[in-house]
């Protein structure tokens, strides 16, 4: 990493896409398509970190974002440690702050962490020298998956001034639906929701979003189409009548993708309800990108690791 690059990111800590400047953003994109070819070697390792532990703190399940970090981080020859809720003290009462004071006395460098309650990784960053990546707080921010789907989007359209990007579904859980939204207005991006009132919430239109609750009305108006997951780990009863009707009023199947725009994206960040909110044929079809994302995703987690370690050292050195 250069003296110049280092100086545009900062950063000891990604914390939320809110927060960062549309520099920022685009800085960190151009790191990651830089990193994309590492990928693409028979022998996957750059030395980037070689030397430095990072360490995966989960406290709910994932499969993409903490496979996605392992590699990211073996690929840039970092030493890996995994710590989930269940097999943790966390679980005999030890403190956020405690569990990750005690793991940074060990030498670890990077936190990267997922944690039900939002917020719990600015605390973390706010107690540790070490830096720490958010990878989902509660319903707040999951940052790297907002500029995974952010580099996706701009793998196929190039700037994405003036694109329309609709968020569909379970918006009021969705933190990934809050990354998107921070980030690709920053970007000049118009940024659309589509849902049911319960899980669309009319406050959203203070960020500036249009607020769509009938589909169908505007099923041909958007570039983008990323599908959230109907969360139902998070929801209380009654957000919606039934998982049928869901489908019916807002599933996205073929019949629904012939009436968008030509070369229409269709996006999920996963994992998917197959059947519920989006059908098998237009997960599995031509205009679905969803694991290219996953692909991207490793990519933009290298560079979120890099540019934060590197902001660190510079700004201790
Ligand atoms: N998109 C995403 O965060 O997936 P996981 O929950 O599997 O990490």
């Amino acid at each position: 990493m250069t003296d110049a690059a280092a100086r545009v990111w900062t950063r000891k800590d990604l914390l939320g896409l809110e927060e960062l400047s549309s520099h920022e953003i685009l800085h960190l994109l151009d790191t990651a398509r830089g990193f994309q070819e590492i990928s693409t070697r028979s022998i996957k390792k750059a030395p980037a970190l070689r030397g430095k532990v990072v360490l995966n703190l989960f406290f709910e399940p994932s499969t993409r974002t903490k496979a996605s970090f392992s590699l990211a981080a073996q690929r840039l020859s970092a030493d890996l440690v995994d710590v989930v809720k269940e097999a943790s003290s966390a679980v005999k009462g030890e403190s956020l702050v405690d569990t990750g004071r005690n793991l940074e006395a060990m030498g670890v460098d990077i936190v990267v962490i997922r944690h039900q309650q939002a917020g719990a990784p600015a605390l973390l960053a706010r107690n540790l020298d070490a830096c720490v990546i958010n990878a989902g707080d509660g319903t707040h921010e999951h940052p790297t998956q907002g500029l995974l789907d952010i580099f996706t989007m701009r793998e196929k359209f190039g700037d994405l001034r003036g694109k329309k990007i609709a968020l569909v579904g379970d918006i009021t859980h969705s933190r990934v639906a809050r990354s998107n939204i921070w980030g690709l207005q920053k970007l000049g991006a118009e940024v659309g929701l589509i849902g049911p009132k319960t899980l669309v919430p009319s406050a959203f239109k203070e960020l500036g979003v249009a607020i769509h609750y009938h589909l169908d009305e505007v099923i041909d108006h958007y570039d983008v189409f990323n599908i959230l997951r109907i969360q139902t780990e998070r929801q209380q009863k009654g957000m919606f009548p039934s998982v049928r009707e869901y489908h019916y009023l807002y599933g996205i199947d073929q019949t629904r993708v012939s009436r968008m725009k030509p070369g229409v994206l269709i996006m999920h960040p996963g994992p998917i309800n197959r059947g519920v909110e989006i059908s098998q044929e237009v997960a599995d079809g031509e205009n679905s990108v969803i694991l290219r994302q996953v692909t991207n995703g490793l990519a933009v987690r290298m560079a979120a690791l890099v540019l934060t370690q590197s902001a660190k050292e510079v700004n201790v050195g």
